[in-house]
This record gives structure tokens, C-alpha cells and sequence, in this order.
């Protein structure tokens, strides 16, 4: 069970010093929007550029970006972790998580609450990770959307049916009382941003967060 806090909810201003205080997480999760896809614009290439640089974090980047088929291989040639793009706005969405993985780093896809499991189904032998969105992409602190759990386990049931071991990451509301439900549901990776960002103790919440995970 891996936790990934993600940085919308940190301090814009002092990003390096906020990374060192979520030290023990497993990545950061880096939301990057354009005010196209998401109503809302965050950061960009520079940004992560230098991110990577201070970072002793693996990088696990969110685009929430249109035309992901030309922005998101240049975020694996930085040396991220994981690229996310999502499958609403891809325009060969196969051939750009093979274009990743031939990078160096691993592809993921994301789909937003109205998107069904079944539009991405036949692409999880592309990927990686699977990004369910559990609330609409673009801002923090939202609540949970509960409908999205069944997708998380239908997508669960599906890698296994196929011997598949992607990893499903849940997005979006992510707290204390609802991460071993979606543990259960069969996720594991957990984007936490207010939930983390919002603790007297950052570490000692990533920890809690685990710990609840793990014990589904
Ligand atoms: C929302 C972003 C999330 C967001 C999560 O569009 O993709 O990563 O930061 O924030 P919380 O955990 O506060 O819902
Ligand atoms: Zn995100």
C-alpha cells in the first residue's frame, strides 16, 4: 500500500522545504493543469524540471493537461516515476503509454467520475497504474464521490480475471475514514492532498494512512 500526498494542497511558494516534510511518503504526486482539461492551471515542466531535481521523492505525475500525446513523454524524459495522462483527453492512448514505457518511466491512465471502467478495460495491459478519479479532477479538498468505488472494483476484478498486477490508485478525497474501504475495493495507491497537507504532523498522518490501508 503506497501513499502519494499530493503537493496542490502544499505551500506553492516553498515546494522544496514541503517535500522534506512528507519524507516518509512513498511519492509525491505532482497535479499538473492546464485551465483546458480542469478548470484550473497549476504548473508545468519547468516547475516539475526543478522538482526533480531537489526531489528525494520518486515523482508520480497527474496531467490533467489536453493533448497529453505531445506534453507527457517529455515528463518521462525527466526521469518521473510514473505519467499519468487521462484517456478523455488522449488521442492514441496506446501508443502514448508505449512511447512512456520505451522511456524509462511508467504509464498510467486516468478516468474521470462519468468515465466507465469499460472505456479503459482493454488498455490495462498498456499500463502500469490505473488512476481512478474519485472526485472531478481539478481542485483539493473535495469529498469523495461514493459511486466511484465500484469502479475501482470492477477494475480490480478485472486485472486479476487477466492475471494482471497493475497497480489502481484512487484520487480525490482520499481521508482517514474512507482508505480502507477503497483498500478493500481493491486499491492501492493512495493520493492524499488536504488530508496530509492539513496534519499538525505530515509524516506521522502518511503513516496512519498506511497503516489503514494495510489493515483492510
Ligand atoms: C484533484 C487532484 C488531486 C487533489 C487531491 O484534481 O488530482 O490530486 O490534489 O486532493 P484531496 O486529497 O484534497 O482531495
Ligand atoms: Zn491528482
Amino acid at each position: 500500500m503506497k501513499i502519494h500526498p499530493s503537493i496542490l494542497s502544499a505551500d506553492f511558494a516553498n515546494l522544496e522545504a514541503e517535500l522534506e516534510t512528507i519524507s516518509s511518503a512513498d511519492a509525491a504526486h505532482i497535479d499538473v493543469m492546464d485551465n483546458h482539461f480542469v478548470p484550473n492551471l497549476t504548473l508545468g515542466l519547468p516547475i516539475v524540471s526543478k522538482l526533480f531535481e531537489v526531489s528525494k521523492l520518486p515523482l508520480d505525475i497527474h496531467l490533467m493537461i489536453e493533448n497529453p500525446d505531445h506534453w507527457a513523454p517529455a515528463y518521462a524524459e525527466l526521469g518521473c516515476d510514473s505519467v499519468t495522462f487521462h484517456l478523455e483527453a488522449a488521442q492514441d492512448p496506446i501508443g502514448l503509454a508505449r512511447r512512456i514505457r520505451e522511456i524509462g518511466s511508467k504509464a498510467a491512465i486516468a478516468i474521470k467520475p462519468n468515465t466507465p471502467f469499460s472505456d479503459v478495460e482493454q488498455l490495462l495491459t498498456e499500463i502500469d497504474m490505473l488512476l481512478v478519479m474519485t472526485v472531478e479532477p481539478g481542485f483539493g479538498g473535495q469529498k469523495l464521490i461514493p459511486e466511484t468505488v465500484s469502479k475501482v472494483k470492477a477494475a480490480r476484478a478485472a486485472a486479476k480475471a487477466s492475471g494482471l498486477s497493475i497497480a489502481i490508485q484512487v484520487d480525490g478525497g482520499v481521508t482517514e475514514s474512507n482508505v480502507s474501504l477503497l483498500a478493500d475495493a481493491g486499491a492501492d495507491v493512495f493520493v492524499a492532498g488536504s488530508a496530509v497537507f492539513s496534519a499538525q504532523n505530515r509524516n506521522l498522518e502518511i503513516t496512519k494512512l498506511r497503516e489503514l490501508a494495510n489493515s483492510h
